[in-house]
């Protein structure tokens, strides 16, 4: 597990741009944390490192953002307001998310069952001096993705 305190949006965003230098097709981004920790902040910073010039917007009322212009095609999801898992699986994330371009994906806490089992997980948590972002790769296909947050601790 490597964890890391990020002082500000800009590191945030930084540290979602080095994510995005390693993406790759299939690639699942996890994340957790409270309204506000900054998943929508790394969110915007991986889509910038992965060449996405326009707005980045919080899919919170879209669910899904798709920028296929991205070196890896990026699908940015919020499921904050979906009810059940049946809905997430009605919306087809289930059989798209580890196959469909590279998914990172806001609040997947909520729904622990969908997701493939080698994956990347950010938990964002709010701190004295910013937030805390704790990251885990369950699999060797996500492992050198912790490269990007530097040494272990
Ligand atoms: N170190 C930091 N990293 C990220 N954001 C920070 C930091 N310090 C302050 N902020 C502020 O906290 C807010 C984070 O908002 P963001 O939308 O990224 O959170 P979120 O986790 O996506 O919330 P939600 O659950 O509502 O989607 C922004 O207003 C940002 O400027
Ligand atoms: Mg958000």
């Amino acid at each position: 597990m490597r964890r890391v305190l990020s002082p500000d949006p800009e590191t945030t965003a930084a540290l979602g741009a080095r994510v995005a230098s390693l993406l790759f097709e299939g690639a699942v981004v996890l994340l957790s944390g409270d309204l506000g920790a900054g998943k929508t902040c790394f969110s915007q910073g991986l889509a910038r490192g992965l060449g996405v010039v326009g707005t980045v917007q919080s899919p919170t009322f879209v669910l899904v953002m798709e920028y296929p212009e991205a070196r890896v095609p990026l699908r940015h999801a919020d499921l904050y307001r979906l009810d059940r898992a049946e809905e997430a699986v009605a919306l087809g994330i289930e059989e798209r998310v580890g196959y469909d371009g590279a998914w990172v994906i806001e609040w997947s806490d909520r729904f622990p069952q969908l997701w493939p089992d080698d994956r990347l997980e950010l938990r964002f948590a709010h701190a004295e001096l910013g937030r805390v972002i704790e990251a885990v790769a369950t699999g060797p296909k996500h492992a050198p993705l912790l490269d990007a947050f530097g040494a272990a601790s």
